[in-house]
């Protein structure tokens, strides 16, 4: 969602330099999702900013040909909640004192409008962030310093921001400030940044210190050098941990490849060799988590709480916990399970899944079950995430920075740590799955081998106003995964059911139009979906067939109409691993039809990236 970033430099060349820093910075943030972007300085003795509604572009050329200068800077990439997409309400907001950008929301806004209007404020945006702007500027007005008008004004604001804010009057301060959204400070000799996701500042800041809930950091430049003190929520001068930034410059360049998604889906093969790696060793037979301190006796049943894609991670470890592994475990759709006061089990283990860490509503969930004292364990992907701070305990996928609005290796990722954590739950050192798991980047990189096939057979897809996905046991989180992918990235209206249920509804759909995709490989499951597959075709419909090659040959043998059939033969990998294998062939079938489409597949309209509103 929204972004952040400020830069604060020593050196007076910067002037022309910053705003382009700054540009450059909010490019990397494009990822996240926004529809305005905005950047301010403080430059002879004025706030000025630069605003454009739409892509970053159209903030550049603004920037151009108007260009503003600063050795002080904020810029903002903005996702609309409060008021439209347009010029007026992208951030930064400002009045002729103050200047502040905003990620999250301020709950209470509303009444805090009507008292200001009351005053006599008026105000030109649609925006929730601009009370913030003025309530600091009335502070300073009564004779507060910059630090103390923060303070009081971060005491009559409710919700979950991330702020930070520059002052005409103090051309050498900046102020951040954090509750429920992250932002992290960043240094490196002549400067000193703060950004909502530490990407923005890879190859810039070389040790970063992330800010606690309620801390409020003031980046400085007096005349010994640039500085940075930290506040708690008590307004208490704290020290908190700096650490050397571990992400490398290729995590945020596609390299040769036409999309960061197509990137990320071909980096499969590694990450799941590392995450396997992490697991049971190079040469292991045994599965190992020596950091989780969980006990398996004490825990009688496992939730697990997501949204999306992590949700349908969650899916298939149902189907493994209780086939495979015999522990009783629900999955629950987070902004759901909030809100239906569920019955807590203290013998439970709760386990959150999450690629960013940060999604709102299981952030939300996850306050709920600690409120009441049950064993609470995150999946990651960002290991500074809100979510990985909070929770008890935390097992990190090693997925690497994920750009791709739509997630990929992530999903994967997720996948491995959720299969290692079913055989701790289990007792179980199953050396035969050990071997299936160490097949898997092989399996993996031979899907990807076979481009053309993907390229050719989503034609089929990318034609379609609409299209089924068919699958059954651990192939059904994998038809609801495929139909996202999808609908995410091509627009293309698809749905995922349970090959099982198509015959109590959704077949009335069928006609020769409609674009089946079957998720079959010859496991146990596959004679009941090649009846289903065959129904589907008796009414015409477009079916693509995902399966291996004894599948096909009982295709081959058992279907009679094959005119509107069209096969994909994937590796023949063994059924508990199959939704690896799976994934990545309903990854590539989105990819292509969303190519032929033309449509914006690393930031499809409206998503974004990390879901930090409800
Ligand atoms: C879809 C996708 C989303 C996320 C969902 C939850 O490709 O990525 O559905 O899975 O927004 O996000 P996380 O996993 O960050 O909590």
């Amino acid at each position: 969602m929204c972004g952040i970033l400020g830069i604060l430099s020593s050196q007076s060349v910067a002037e022309k330099l910053l705003p382009e820093k700054l540009l450059e910075g909010l490019s990397r943030l494009e990822y996240r999702g926004y529809d305005s972007a905005g950047i301010a300085t403080v430059h002879d003795a004025q706030i000025d900013r630069r605003r454009a509604a739409g892509k970053l572009k159209n903030l550049k050329a603004l920037v151009n040909d108007n260009p503003l200068k600063g050795t002080i800077g904020i810029g903002h990439t903005r996702w609309a909640t409060h008021g439209a997409a347009n010029i007026t309400n992208a951030h930064p907001h400002s009045s002729p004192d103050v200047a502040v950008v905003h990620n999250g929301i301020i709950e209470n806004f509303s009444v805090l409008k009507q008292s200001l209007q009351a005053k006599g404020v008026t105000f030109e945006s649609e925006t929730d962030t601009e009370v913030v702007v003025h309530l600091i500027t009335d502070f300073l007005k009564n004779k507060l310093s910059p630090l103390h008008a923060v303070q009081q004004t971060l005491q009559q604001l409710q919700g979950a921001f991330a702020l930070v804010i520059l002052f005409r009057d103090y051309p050498n301060l900046m102020i951040a400030t954090r509750r429920g959204s992250p932002l992290v400070v960043g240094c490196h000799q002549d400067e000193l940044f703060v950004a909502s996701d530490a990407l923005a500042l890879v190859g810039w800041a070389r040790q970063l210190c992330y800010l606690d809930e309620g801390d409020v950091a003031v980046l400085e430049k007096t005349e010994t050098g640039l500085s940075t003190h930290l506040y708690n929520s008590d307004a208490r001068p704290v020290e908190r941990t700096w650490r050397p930034s571990q992400l490398s410059a290729a995590a945020v360049t596609k390299a040769d490849y036409s999309h960061f998604m197509l990137k990320e889906i071909f980096e499969q093969p590694a990450v799941l060799s590392d995450s396997i790696q992490s697991l049971i060793g190079a040469e292991g037979t045994t599965i190992d988590l020596p950091d989780l301190k969980l006990d398996p006796g004490l825990i009688a049943q496992v939730f697990i709480i997501a949204c999306g894609t992590s949700y349908y991670a969650g899916l298939v470890a149902k189907y493994w916990f209780e086939k495979y592994f015999q522990v009783p475990t629900q999955v629950e759709i987070a902004s759901e399970f909030r809100y239906r006061q569920p019955c807590l089990d203290k013998k439970a283990l709760y386990l959150f899944l999450s690629q960013s860490g940060e999604t709102i509503d299981t952030l939300a969930a996850l306050s709920l079950v600690k409120q009441n004292n049950c064993k609470t364990l995150a999946i990651v992907n960002v290991p500074e995430s809100s979510i990985a701070r909070q929770s008890d305990q935390v097992f990190h996928t090693l997925a690497g920075p994920e750009i791709g609005v739509a997630s990929t290796k992530a999903f994967t990722a997720q996948l491995v740590n959720l299969l290692g954590l079913g055989l701790y739950l289990k007792g179980d050192h199953n050396q035969g799955l050990c071997q299936e798991l160490r097949l898997l980047p092989r399996l993996v990189s031979e899907v990807l081998n076979d481009q053309s096939t993907y390229q050719h057979v989503s034609l089929k897809l990318a034609h379609a106003q609409h299209a089924l996905y068919l699958g059954r046991g651990l192939q059904y989180p994998i038809a609801l995964e495929g139909a996202l992918k999808l609908k995410e990235l091509s627009y293309i209206h698809a749905e995922g059911y349970a090959a099982g249920e198509l015959k109590h509804g959704p077949i009335a759909l069928i006609d020769g139009q409609m674009p089946v995709v079957v998720l079959a490989p010859y496991d146990e499951w596959f004679e009941k979906t090649l009846s289903n597959m065959q129904e589907v075709l008796a009414r015409n419909a477009q079916v693509i067939i995902l399966t291996d090659e004894i599948g096909a040959e009982h295709v081959h043998r058992q279907v009679t109409n094959k005119s509107t059939l069209e096969m994909i033969i994937l590796p023949k990998v063994a059924s508990f691993t199959s939704p690896f294998v799976y994934t990545v062939a309903v990854q590539l079938l989105a990819y292509y039809a969303a190519l032929h489409k033309g449509t914006d597949i690393d930031q499809p309209r409206n998503l974004a990236k990390s879901v930090t509103v409800e």
